[in-house]
């Protein structure tokens, strides 16, 4: 008989006892292994674009502490390069595009997904290939605000406000723009989910911060438009989706976007959450990543904590956001050890 995917078995809406663990950027600087597939690689982007160091790196994780879901090693920066944009990475200051003015939207169209991004897909199925069976194989993107904010600012910025600014000021340009985001990011999951990933998980990192108006316009209805245009491609896989930091609203996205599953974050009052969330929706995470940096008493304490608030729905457990690059290893090995030997 096939061995079953616990992770998919939750977002299929059953309860396990002990709860299936990932975490987000579970491949990344903190792990040796990766800083040295890293420095064989000029570039980020070209890192992210080699199906080989790309599959390695994806893979590291899962040899080392077997964690019940794999994510494929990308970025959600990619998504504007089929867009005709410029990015790359400065190393100590994160991602440079240049900056988006308003008036070059009209100009704008979408590439080729298939071919510019054919590589993750290859990576996917490298990795689905050399998977445990019973790992599940998540694909991802970011959706279509977050990527927007970072082709405006040009960068990360500490309150996206160039971003938003452009929303009120130009609503129909930036319509355009989010249209262009959600038929790329559609088609570039589409093609991972064909190419092996068992779930795709859609990021909107930067969901905070906005007034109901503007959540609706650019979080909520861009991302539904995302899952239909999946779903009408005949992709049936789960979708995670994490609107992080959206507070209140994120009652309204998990009800409206059509996602099978919600990413929260670790600001959000579980009681709260509960209650609001739509019932029997499977929810993912949602540990401090800076109590898995302290460890100690109080990491286990929150493992604790967690695992108890959300012993009535199907949950997986989870950072609220991704593990920093300081982390040392033995923390992971104990939140590991902590989550699959407490049980419920
Ligand atoms: O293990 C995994 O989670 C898979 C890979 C993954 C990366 N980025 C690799 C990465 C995933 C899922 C992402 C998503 C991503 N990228 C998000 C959404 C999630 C979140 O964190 O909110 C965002 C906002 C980005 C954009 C991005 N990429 C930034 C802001 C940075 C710089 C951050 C930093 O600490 O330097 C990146 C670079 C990046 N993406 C790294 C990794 C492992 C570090 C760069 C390196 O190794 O040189």
């Amino acid at each position: 008989m096939a061995k079953t995917r616990s992770l998919l078995t939750v977002l299929n809406g059953e309860r396990l006892d002990p709860t299936p663990i990932w975490m987000m950027r579970q491949a990344g600087r903190y792990l040796p292994e990766y800083r040295k597939v890293r420095a064989t690689a000029p570039d980020f982007i070209s890192f992210c674009l080699n199906p080989e160091k790309a599959a390695e790196v994806t893979l590291q994780p899962i040899r080392r502490f077997g964690f019940d879901g794999a994510i494929v090693f990308a970025d959600i920066l990619l998504i504007p390069m089929t867009l005709g944009r410029k990015v790359w990475f400065v190393k100590g200051e994160g991602p440079k595009l240049d900056p988006l003015d308003m008036a070059e939207i009209g100009s704008m169209s979408v590439g080729d997904v298939e071919d510019h991004l054919g590589p993750v897909g290859e990576t996917l199925s490298r990795v689905r290939a050399e998977l445990p069976e019973e790992t599940t194989l998540i694909g991802f993107a970011g959706a279509p605000w977050t990527v927007a904010t970072y082709m405006i600012e040009g960068g990360g910025s500490k309150d996206r406000l160039q971003a938003r600014a452009a929303a009120w000021r130009d609503p129909e340009a930036f319509d355009v723009l989010l249209g262009h985001l959600v038929e790329s990011t559609a088609r570039y999951l589409v093609m991972q989910a064909r190419s092996g990933a068992n779930v795709l998980k859609i990021f909107d990192s930067w969901a905070e911060g906005l007034p109901e108006t503007l959540f609706e316009r650019v979080v909520i209805a861009p991302t539904r438009a995302i899952v239909e245009k999946v779903r009408a491609a005949g992709i049936t896989v789960p979708i995670i989706g994490f609107p992080k930091g959206a507070g209140l609203f994120y009652a309204r996205y998990a009800a409206e976007t059509g996602i099978d599953a919600i990413a929260l974050d670790h600001g959000l009052d579980p009681v709260w959450a509960d209650k609001a969330l739509p019932a029997g929706m499977p929810v993912q995470g949602q540990l401090d990543p800076s109590v898995l940096l302290a460890g100690g008493p109080a990491l286990d304490s929150e493992i604790a904590r967690i695992i108890s608030a959300w012993k009535s729905r199907p949950h997986i457990f989870n950072l609220g956001h991704g593990i920093s690059p300081d982390v040392p290893i033995a923390h992971v090995e104990r939140l590991i050890e902590q989550v699959r030997n407490r049980g419920r």
